[in-house]
């Protein structure tokens, strides 16, 4: 079979890449090898194991969690609240199947070819990329002039630590437990560690999570990373920092951590055991060093900022390059490698990638910190607005913490926006639009924002760049 691009993964980069290049009149295909119970399935990390369902799951327990706890308040109350976690995880996998479908359909609209199983460099001949497909032994040989590759990243590992998905989880495990632990330990305060340790503790786990670094989230403004440890922490989530892992055994009754914290030694026995620890580039199985496409020494593909990778007409997208792992950001590199095979010439700017914390509060930024503008000697003024007064954060229960504008002392160009608090997932997306139009706090400012909403609070941060705050 022939194709004038082929796409080697289906997640939210790979898939996103072929209908894009599908739209611009690239006779495409897509190989995915993700195997969900039993069958293939695209969507990668993200709708699989990852994104989609952490999602579902953060809402189910929301809801549990505001039904056992904050209903009351508005006199809402129910004997004897129960929660069917088999039930719950069952929703979840629809949601995903659901998706998942989805894709396939969209591929079938577009005219893509939906390849399954492991693509691997084989060769190059008369300007064409010789890719083998390998399915359970079965081996495919397919041509195209384009490649690009977007196989995703894989749970980081802590050596001789192994996963079962029983006793000791990865982002897949923990997707799936079919009851509450009643004590889960996870090991890193990074994004999943907060989000899974979040659904599991509003279900009634007791959740311990003990992070390496001394410091919470530090690629979080700092401001906003102590409003949500604070948050958190009253919660009922106990997080240990500066926690050094030593020994971990696993057996039918639990998991025996033994670390170290404060310089003393200590041990705790888990039911569960969630790792966490960041994740890893999927480029081993790529056959790279035949065609020699250049992998650094952390395994993630070598590309530059047009996700160019050494090899000629092959690219290469999302988590298996250089940048955040994030979903969105792995789509858009995915549609503009598609123009850009086309010979059309989009911007990408990593400055307006929007980040999202799906904990309660919400947490959510783009652009620059206010350490990163200090460090960079940048002068800036600072707007902060509280949802506490807020109308809509009143009425929804929920009025913890803040937005935080920075701009440009000299010329007010806004700089970053940092917010935590209800739906800020939602309010960012504001804060990008305005950044990537190159806005002034003060464009802000005179934009009008419905009353009684939550986007009040981000006009008061523009406002409180300028001193003058209506409600502060
Ligand atoms: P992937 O989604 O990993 O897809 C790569 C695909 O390629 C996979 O299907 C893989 O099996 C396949 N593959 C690998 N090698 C080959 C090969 N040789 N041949 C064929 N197929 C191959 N990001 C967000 O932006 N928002 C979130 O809320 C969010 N939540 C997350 C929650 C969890 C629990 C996890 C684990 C991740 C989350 N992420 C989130 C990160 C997000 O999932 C990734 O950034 C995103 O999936 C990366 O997309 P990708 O297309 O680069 O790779
Ligand atoms: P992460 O990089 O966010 O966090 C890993 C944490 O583990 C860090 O705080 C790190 O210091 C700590 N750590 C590393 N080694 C350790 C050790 N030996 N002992 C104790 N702590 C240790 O990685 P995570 O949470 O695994 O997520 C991977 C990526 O997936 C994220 O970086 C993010 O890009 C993406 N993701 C995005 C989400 C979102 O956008 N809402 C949700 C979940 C994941």
């Amino acid at each position: 079979m022939d194709f004038d691009v082929i796409v080697i993964g289906g997640g939210p980069g790979g898939y996103v890449a072929a209908i894009r290049a599908a739209q611009l009149g690239f006779k495409t295909a897509c190989v995915d090898n993700f195997i969900r119970d039993g069958k293939y399935s695209l969507g990668g990390t993200c709708l699989n194991v990852g994104c989609i369902p952490s999602k579902a799951l953060l809402q189910s327990s929301e809801n549990f969690a505001e039904l056992t706890h904050s209903f009351a308040d508005h006199g809402i109350s129910c004997t004897n609240p129960k929660i069917d976690v088999s039930k719950m995880i069952e929703r979840k996998n629809g949601i995903v199947s659901k998706n998942a479908n989805g894709i396939s359909f969209l591929f079938k609209k577009n005219k893509i070819t939906e390849l399954h199983g492991t693509g691997s460099f084989s060769n190059q001949a008369d300007g064409k990329w010789q890719i083998s497909i390998n399915d359970n032994g079965n081996i495919q040989q397919v041509n195209a002039t384009h490649v690009i590759v977007a196989t995703g990243s894989s749970p980081r590992s802590l050596p001789k630590i192994a996963i079962d998905n029983k006793n000791i989880l990865d982002n897949a495990g923990a997707l799936d437990l079919t009851e509450t632990p009643k004590e889960l330990c996870i090991i890193g305060a990074g994004v999943i560690g907060l989000e899974m340790g979040s659904v599991w503790k509003r279900l009634g786990a007791n959740v311990t999570i003990l992070e390496a670094m001394d410091k919470f989230l530090p690629s979080a403004d700092e401001q906003v990373a102590k409003e949500a440890y604070k948050n958190l922490v009253k919660q009922g989530l106990t997080i240990k920092t500066g926690i050094k892992i030593g020994e971990i055994s696993n057996s039918s009754s639990g998991v025996t951590v033994k670390f170290v914290e404060g310089g003393e030694n200590k041990e705790q026995k888990f039911d569960k055991l969630m790792v966490a620890i960041g994740r890893v580039p999927n480029t081993q199985g790529l056959n790279a060093e035949k065609v020699g496409l250049k992998i650094d020494e952390r395994g993630f593909i070598t590309v530059d900022d047009d996700c160019r990778t050494n090899l000629s007409n092959v690219w290469a997208i999302g988590d298996c390059v250089r940048g955040p792992m994030l979903a969105h950001k792995a789509s858009e590199e995915g549609i503009i490698v598609a123009e850009r095979i086309a010979g059309q010439h989009p911007h990408f700017d990593f400055n307006t990638i929007p980040w999202v914390i799906y904990t309660n509060p919400e947490i959510a930024w783009v652009g620059k910190t206010e350490q990163q503008l200090k460090d960079a000697g940048i002068e800036y003024k600072k707007g902060v607005a509280s949802f506490i007064a807020n109308g809509r954060a009143l009425g929804l229960g929920n009025n913890v913490g803040f937005v935080k504008m920075l701009a440009c002392s000299q010329t007010d160009r806004i700089l970053g926006v940092h917010m935590v608090g209800p739906f800020v997932s939602e309010l960012i997306s504001e804060a990008v639009v305005a950044m990537e139009f190159m806005a002034s706090s003060e464009d802000l400012a005179r934009i009008i924002h419905a009353h009684p909403s939550l986007s009040e609070v981000t006009h008061e941060a523009a406002l409180a760049c300028d001193n003058r705050q209506l409600h502060g």
